[in-house]
């Protein structure tokens, strides 16, 4: 990624010195979504996150893979409790970021690259709708088969993400029409980050419901175990290994 692509990093190292920072997430429709929650969010403590996450984070166990890391909000509360953590994101400045506040073992790396050996976790967190990372359908399912590799054999996924169709906004509905019709999921969204005079690369983040979700699972060698309802249209996959 070239530096003035890094436009999540940048959001996110402001923040950390303390910047008051919007995330601007532009959609390639032209619809833009911004706030002032998001990237107070990534900085969050655990005392601070909603009943959800708090429940998901307590299935972990083991080795943990974090990815797209942000700023370590995950992987920091974690390696204080004693577990062994690698923090990756594809943001430079976001790896900077952990490093800083004290995560020791944080690495720039894409999901697209990611490359351990056999058995090198125990438990993969993708946070703050990062299940999204997984871009399509079939990049899904790719990763989804690599990813049961570099597991243990009682691995957990613990992903989020948010329900699609839980919104009556019109513009996301009539994007989700148009992306049926170009025979794209209805949740699968291209957008890019603008900070400043930052503008990050356009990529696809995929929103599903449980359907969906259990559909991109089927004949990877995953399943869902269980889910963990928000009161919103976020929620939390338990996955783990066919046995
Ligand atoms: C919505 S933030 C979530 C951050 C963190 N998981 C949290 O909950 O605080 C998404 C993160 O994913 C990272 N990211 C985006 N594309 C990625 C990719 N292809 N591989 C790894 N990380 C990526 C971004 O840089 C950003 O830090």
């Amino acid at each position: 990624m070239k530096p003035k692509e890094d436009a999540y990093g940048q959001e996110m190292w402001a923040c950390y010195k303390g910047r008051e920072v919007f995330e601007i997430v532009e959609r390639d429709d032209g619809y833009i979504d911004t706030s002032t929650h998001g990237p107070k969010i990534y900085f969050s403590e655990y005392e601070d996150w909603y009943p959800f996450e708090k429940r998901a984070v307590g299935f972990v166990k083991g080795r943990v893979l974090d990815i797209g890391c942000g700023a370590g909000r995950h992987s920091l509360y974690l390696q204080k409790k004693g577990f062994d953590v690698v923090g990756i994101d594809n943001s430079p400045l976001a790896i900077n970021v952990c490093k800083s506040r004290g995560l020791r073992n944080a690495k720039i790396m894409s999901i697209e690259d990611i490359d351990f050996k056999q058995n090198s976790f125990d438990t993969i967190i993708m946070m703050g709708n990062n299940f999204g990372l997984f871009g399509s359908f079939k990049k899904a399912r790719r990763l989804l088969k690599k990813f049961h590799k570099v597991t243990s054999e009682s691995a957990l996924i613990v992903a989020e993400t948010l329900d699609p169709y839980k919104t009556d906004n019109p513009f996301h509905l009539e994007y989700q029409r148009i992306n049926k019709e170009r025979g794209r999921m209805s949740g699968q969204v291209r957008i890019r980050i603008r900070f400043q005079k930052y503008v990050g690369r356009w990529f696809d983040y995929l929103l599903v419901s449980k359907d969906e979700m259990k559909e991109i699972l089927k004949g990877t060698g995953w399943k869902v175990k269980e889910f963990i309802d928000s009161e919103d249209a976020q929620y939390i996959a338990i996955i783990g290994k066919v046995i």
